[in-house]
């Protein structure tokens, strides 16, 4: 007999592990099953063809899954695109990119950076630099996660398409939300994971790619674990993935998955702006500053300057947790920020309730 466990409702204001529906949270209890059983096969078949309908990329792209958290799909998607002769140019305007930098080095695969933490990434000054017929791959973060900041992904799809330059995008935080046409703006390559906004567990990320990368991944690729062609090669032929995939996590996601076409898009999308809204004018009112302009926010985080006399970061994190809301600390150097963001199954209800118990504070 099964026993349901009632458990408390959180508001996961972090940007991912987020918020999950109680449907996703259930469809972890399964029975055991063999990842190498046929009907576990097409789990993860029915979970790659969801993956890229979200992104308009079912004629035009492929899915490697690796059982990994996202920085696993990052690595694994960089050692398997950028070849020995290749030279990639990362922008590196928050976090994300450094870290994308990091992984490059460590490799030791050729690089260059644009742009320091916090900047706009200005599109004419990445034609300018991609039109030196330097480089042959452009890595940019779309919503880089450290700022709130949206990355003009559209025009520099363009910008590369126009110097035949290989575009790889990190999606991380925006994949799910963020309407993304991967067939109309040629995404080469694109990774992120099952716990930001399709709203699954942590414990599963995935490199999508476009069919004509596929010759060069087999060529390139030196992961081991992380490389991306053996992984979606050994999925097509044998119907199951190289290493042992987390079982629970992957029927949590195909739910996920399901749960994100019944809502559709463009509704989550609306869902997650009028969320944010609500954050952004209620600290607002409340005197608070941001750490960006809004015209280049992303809607999907907010990060928020701590320059209030007097407010400790811990003691309001704890005073929220206490009440059910997470918020999370800034990363951005030199500057005092905290977090917070809308990824999860997050409502109205639930913004009014954090801005609630965030004036209580206050007062
Ligand atoms: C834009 C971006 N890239 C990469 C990552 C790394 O993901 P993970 O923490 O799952 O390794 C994150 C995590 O928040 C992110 O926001």
């Amino acid at each position: 007999m099964l026993h349901k466990k009632e458990l408390d409702r959180k508001i996961l204001l972090n940007p991912g592990p987020a918020t999950t529906s109680q449907r996703v949270k259930e469809a972890q209890l399964v029975s055991d099953i063999c990842p190498r059983e046929e009907e576990f096969g097409q789990v993860m078949h029915d979970i790659c063809d969801g993956i890229l309908k979200v992104g308009n990329g079912l004629e035009t792209h492929r899915v490697s899954l690796f059982g990994a958290s996202g920085t696993g799909a990052m690595e694994a998607c960089l050692v398997s695109a950028i070849g020995k002769n290749d030279h990639a140019l990362i922008i590196t305007n928050g976090a994300y990119g450094i870290r994308m930098k990091a992984i490059c080095d460590g490799y030791g695969l050729k690089n260059s950076s644009l742009f320091e933490f916090g900047d706009y990434p200005e599109p004419a000054k990445i034609r300018e630099a991609l039109s030196s017929g330097k480089y042959t791959h452009l890595i940019m973060v779309h919503h880089e996660t450290s700022t709130g900041m949206m990355d003009p992904l559209e025009e520099v799809a363009q910008i590369c398409q126009d110097a035949g330059v290989k575009y790889i995008v990190d999606a991380m935080s925006s994949y799910g939300a963020y309407p993304i046409d991967l067939a109309a703006l040629h995404i080469d390559y694109l990774f992120s994971s099952s716990n930001k906004c399709i709203h699954g567990m942590a414990g599963l990320s995935f490199v999508v790619f476009h069919k004509d990368r596929t010759d060069e991944l087999k060529e390139n690729g030196t992961g081991f674990y992380f490389d991306v062609y053996k992984q979606w090669d050994n999925l097509q032929k044998k119907n199951q993935l190289r290493f042992t995939p987390p079982v629970q996590t992957s029927y949590a996601f195909l739910e996920a998955i399901k749960e994100h076409e019944e809502e559709g898009l463009e509704n989550r999308w609306k869902r997650y702006q009028a969320n944010w809204q609500k954050l952004y004018d209620g600290f607002k009112e409340l005197g608070f500053t941001f750490f960006l302009p809004e015209d280049q926010q992303s809607k999907i985080l907010l990060a928020i300057n701590l320059d209030k006399p007097g407010l400790d970061f811990n003691h309001f994190h704890d005073y929220l947790y206490d009440n059910g809301i997470t918020i999370y600390p800034g990363v951005i150097p030199e500057s005092k920020t905290f977090r917070v963001a809308v990824i999860g199954e997050l409502y109205e209800e639930d913004m009014d309730y954090v801005m609630d118990k965030v004036k209580t504070y206050f007062q």
